[in-house]
């Protein structure tokens, strides 16, 4: 196998980000933030609408110390986005039924929390993270007494070996991914693709979203500055095709790309990415 150039587990981009410098840094986040997240703060949280926008800005400031994400910086975890997946009705009915759903990179959780708001119970819900933004996701969402689910730091490439994961391994129904494998190269995306399967046996779904565009290929994106590999359908399904040959599995994969506002935000502002990069949309079955 080619050598991959981004070895990495998370990459160093996230930690050296000058605000004034950075493409995708916003000073204020808070109107954009959707109709039912403000719901969610008044209802589960218990926040009243006058105090979300303190409350989120002083949220983004927490999270920018811990890494500088480009949705830290401009606020693109106001939204969950499990819930808009073509899969979410299954990954609803299968978590009301009491399957496993591991939410890889969660950050905060905001996306295992709309699950539990759309009525799944949290004790089968499990948040990983290479860093820990949970416990500032407990503060964000005031229900760290209530929560259930579990949330691990631990680097999710380490599934094989780590203890921490080890009542995952094989064991999970549902995993959820978003907004981390594209964070590599091919062979990059390939070893975490890799990693992916271990949590899974036979039935097991993996859905998730990441950067799309139409003709796939390496680019090296301005801010960021690593070579990274951008799926679209077909070559994400090879990707998959390419990791069950590898680990005797097999997959069923299908592929949505969708423009930034699918996720509400305008395209406009994500031009620093290069031309032609969106949104691929993923789920990915195993059929055997
Ligand atoms: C770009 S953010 C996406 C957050 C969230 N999934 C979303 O879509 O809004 C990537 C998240 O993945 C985490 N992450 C990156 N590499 C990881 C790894 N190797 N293992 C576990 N988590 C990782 C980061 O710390 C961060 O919270």
């Amino acid at each position: 196998m080619a050598e991959s150039q981004t070895k990495y587990s998370e990459p160093d981009y996230v930690q050296k980000q000058d605000k004034s410098q950075c493409p995708f840094w916003r000073a204020t986040i808070a109107e954009r933030t959707p109709p039912e997240t403000h719901e969610l703060l008044e209802t589960y949280s218990g926040i009243p609408h006058s105090e979300h926008d303190d409350h989120i800005h002083r949220t983004r400031d927490r999270l920018w110390e811990i890494r500088q994400y480009p949705c830290t910086g401009g606020g693109g975890w106001l939204k969950a986005q499990l819930c808009l997946s073509a899969v979410y009705p299954e990954v609803m009915a299968r978590a009301k039924a009491g399957e496993t759903v591991v939410d890889i990179g969660t950050f905060i959780g905001h996306d295992l929390r709309r699950l539990v708001v759309d009525g799944a119970p949290s004790d089968h819900l499990w948040g990983i993270d290479i860093a820990n933004h949970f416990d500032v996701g407990f503060d964000f969402f005031r229900d760290r007494e209530r929560w259930q689910g579990k949330f691990i730091e631990a680097d999710f490439l380490t599934v094989e070996t780590n203890p921490t994961l080890k009542p995952l391994r094989a064991n999970t129904d549902i995993v959820f991914i978003a907004s981390v494998l594209h964070q590599w190269d091919w062979v990059g995306q390939v070893r975490g693709a890799t990693a992916l399967t271990h949590f899974t046996k036979p039935g097991s779904l993996i859905a998730g979203l990441q950067m799309g565009k139409p003709v796939a290929g390496a680019v090296v994106m301005q801010g960021l500055k690593v070579p990274l590999y951008i799926q679209n359908p077909e070559s994400f399904a090879k990707l998959w095709e390419e990791v069950g040959a590898s680990t005797g599995t097999r997959w069923e994969t299908q592929a949505w790309p969708h423009p930034w506002e699918w996720i509400g935000i305008d395209s406009a502002e994500m031009a620093w990415m290069g031309p032609g990069v969106q949104l691929l949309e993923f789920a990915v079955r195993r059929v055997a």
